[in-house]
C-alpha cells in the first residue's frame, strides 16, 4: 500500500484554517494560549527554514522580530544588537529629539567589530596609573592607544610593558612610537570594514590590534584580531545582519503625533524631526500611539507620507479592520496591531477596551490583505510558541518584555534578594508619561491634570544578551515551521490549522506533575 502524506478528512473536520476557525468563533475574542496549531506532514528540517520578513516598501528583515519602542527596551545598543541578529530596533521617543537623532546616528554609524571609543591613555601618564585603571575597571586587556589631548595618535602602549617593574616610567617613554604603529585611514575601510581588517591581520602576522585614524591622524577606532575572527566565523551564521544598501545596520525610530493647543498635529515639529532622522539614515519611522485609529495619527501619517514619499511608515496601534484600512489609506506601509495585550499594559482594565491579540491579528490581517499593507503583532509575546502563532497571521512581531531583561536594554541592573533585575515599564505608566510619553496615551503632561496610567512600572529578571534570547526565539520559530512542514513564513501563514484549547489543555502545555529542577525559560 502506498504511504500517504496527504491531509486526512478526519483532521480537516477538527483543525481549521484561519478563515474557518475565526469565522466559527465569531463573538469570542481569543489570544495565543487559547489556541494551538496542528502538526502537518513535514519534510522540512527546522534548521533549513528561512525567516526573512518582507515588510513592504523595500523594508526587509532577516528575522521577523522587532524590539519595542519603549524607554526600557530600545535605544542604540538594543537597536544595534537587533539589527546584527537580522531584526530591527525601534528607538523610543521618550527623550529629547536631539538625543533620538544621535541614537539613530549611533546605530547607522556602527561598524561591527570596530571599537569606536577605545580606552586610551595619554603620554604623560605613568605606567603605574595605567595598572591602577586596569585593576579598577577590571579590563581583560593591557594594550592601549596613546593619544594627546587634541585626539592625535602618538603611539601604542604594548601589554608587555604594562608591568609593575615599569610603574614609575611614563607612557610616552615606554610606548611604541607613532611611526612604528600600523594604522589604517577610516576612508580605506570601504563598505566592508571587517573583510578589510581581516586582510590586514593576515598581511601583518603578530599584530593583534589595528588602529583606525582620520585625515588629521586622530584616533577613530580600533579593531582587534579576536573580534574580527569571531565576526568572520559568524558570517556563516544562517541569519545575517539586517543592513541597508550601504551596508549600514537598519534602524527604526518612533515618533508621536503631538498636537498643538488647537488639536492640530504640530506640522513643523513633526516634519523637522522626521527630516532630521532621515538625514541620520533612518530606515523606517513608526508613528506610535495607543490609539492609531484616530484623527491625530492619521494626519501625522498623511503629513509624513506626503513629505517623504519613500520613507517606510509603520503606524498604530489598532485592533480592528477599520483601523488598518484607515491607516493604510493615510499612507502607512505597515500597521501595528495590539491594544492591551502587552505584559505591562493595563489599557483593557483602565479603559475597558482592546481585543485579545489573536482575534485582533486575524481581523487586521484580512484587512491588510485587502489594502496591500503588512501588519506587525505588538505585545503579549511571552514565549517562542506565541511568536509562531502570531506569525500565522502577522508579517513580524514586536517584543518588549522578552527583551527588557537583556544587557543591551537601557537601565541599570539591580540586585534584590540575590537576584538581578532591570526596570521594565509601560509607556503609559505614570513614571513614563511624566518622562514624556503622555501624548502616546492621548493625555497631557500638564502637572495640574492627573494622568490616568494605562501601564505598570515593573521589573524583569536579567536574562543575558540579545544574541542568546534571540537564539532561543529563532530556534522556537524554526521548530514551529518544521512541525507544520513550512519552509518559510509565507508557507506558515498559508498552512496553519487552528484549534481551541481549554484550561486543561493549557495546563498540559507547560511542565506538569513534576518537580522542576530549573524553571523553564
Ligand atoms: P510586551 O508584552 O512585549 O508588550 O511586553 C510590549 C508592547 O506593549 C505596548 N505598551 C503598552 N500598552 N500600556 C499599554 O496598554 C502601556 O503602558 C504600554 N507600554 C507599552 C507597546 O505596544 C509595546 O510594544
Amino acid at each position: 500500500m502506498a504511504i500517504s502524506s496527504e491531509p486526512s478528512d478526519l483532521d480537516a473536520g477538527l483543525f481549521q484554517p484561519a478563515d474557518e476557525f475565526f469565522g466559527a468563533h465569531r463573538g469570542l475574542a481569543l489570544t495565543y494560549d487559547d489556541v494551538t496549531l496542528a502538526t502537518l506532514y513535514s519534510d522540512i528540517l527546522p534548521r533549513d527554514t528561512q525567516l526573512d520578513a518582507d515588510l513592504g516598501a523595500g523594508l526587509r528583515l532577516n528575522i521577523p522580530i522587532i524590539s519595542a519602542d519603549m524607554d526600557t527596551v530600545t535605544e542604540a545598543r538594543m537597536a544595534i544588537a537587533m539589527a546584527l541578529n537580522g531584526g530591527l530596533g525601534l528607538i523610543h521617543y521618550n527623550m529629547p529629539e536631539r538625543q533620538q537623532l544621535s541614537e539613530v546616528s549611533r546605530v547607522k554609524n556602527h561598524v561591527h567589530g570596530l571599537i569606536q571609543e577605545p580606552i586610551k591613555v595619554s603620554p604623560d601618564q605613568q605606567i603605574g596609573e595605567v595598572l591602577e585603571m586596569i585593576e579598577k575597571r577590571k579590563f581583560a586587556f593591557s594594550t592601549f592607544p596613546v593619544v594627546e589631548a587634541s585626539g592625535k595618535l602618538v603611539g601604542l602602549l604594548p601589554g608587555h610593558v604594562v608591568k609593575q617593574r615599569y610603574a614609575k616610567r611614563s607612557v610616552g617613554e615606554a610606548m611604541t612610537p607613532r611611526e612604528q604603529v600600523q594604522t589604517i585611514g577610516h576612508k580605506e575601510l570601504g563598505t566592508d570594514p571587517i573583510t578589510r581588517a581581516d586582510r590586514f591581520f593576515t598581511d601583518h602576522p603578530g599584530i593583534h590590534k589595528l588602529l583606525v585614524v582620520d585625515e588629521e591622524d586622530r584616533l577613530r577606532g580600533l579593531f582587534t584580531l579576536s573580534d574580527v575572527e569571531r565576526i568572520i566565523q559568524e558570517r556563516n551564521a544562517q541569519f545575517k545582519p539586517a543592513r541597508d544598501a550601504h551596508f549600514r545596520l537598519l534602524c527604526g525610530a518612533a515618533v508621536s503625533a503631538t498636537r498643538n493647543a488647537f488639536g492640530e498635529v504640530e506640522r513643523e515639529r513633526v516634519l523637522g524631526h522626521v527630516g532630521g532622522l532621515i538625514e541620520r539614515g533612518l530606515d523606517v519611522v513608526a508613528v506610535s500611539t495607543a490609539h492609531g485609529h484616530s484623527r491625530g495619527v492619521g494626519e501625522a501619517v498623511r503629513l509624513i507620507r506626503a513629505t517623504f514619499p519613500n520613507l517606510p511608515i509603520i503606524a498604530g496601534n489598532i485592533s480592528t479592520a477599520a483601523g488598518v484600512e484607515y491607516l493604510a489609506d493615510c499612507g502607512a506601509d505597515v500597521v501595528k496591531v495590539g491594544q492591551g495585550p502587552g505584559s505591562i499594559c493595563t489599557t483593557r482594565n483602565v479603559a475597558g477596551v482592546g481585543i485579545p491579540q489573536l482575534t485582533a491579528l486575524y481581523v487586521a490581517a484580512r484587512a491588510a490583505g485587502r489594502r496591500g499593507v503588512r501588519i506587525i503583532a505588538d505585545g503579549g509575546i511571552t514565549k517562542s510558541g506565541d511568536l509562531v502563532k502570531a506569525l500565522t497571521l502577522a508579517d513580524a512581531a514586536i517584543c518588549g518584555g522578552l527583551l527588557a531583561g537583556c544587557s543591551e536594554a537601557p537601565g541599570q541592573t539591580m540586585e534584590i534578594n540575590g537576584k538581578h533585575y532591570k526596570q521594565y515599564r509601560g509607556m503609559g505608566s505614570e513614571a513614563a508619561m511624566k518622562a514624556g510619553s503622555a501624548a502616546r496615551y492621548g493625555q497631557t503632561a500638564d502637572p495640574n491634570r492627573k494622568l490616568a496610567p494605562e501601564g505598570v512600572d515593573a521589573l524583569k529578571e536579567v536574562c543575558g544578551s540579545v544574541d542568546s534570547v534571540l537564539a532561543q526565539l529563532i530556534g522556537g520559530i524554526q521548530s514551529g515551521l518544521g512541525y507544520l512542514g513550512a519552509s518559510n513564513l509565507a508557507q506558515l501563514r498559508q498552512k496553519a490549522r487552528f484549534i481551541r484549547v481549554g484550561p486543561a489543555g493549557q495546563r498540559e502545555a507547560g511542565p506538569h506533575d513534576v518537580v522542576q529542577i530549573k524553571a523553564a525559560d
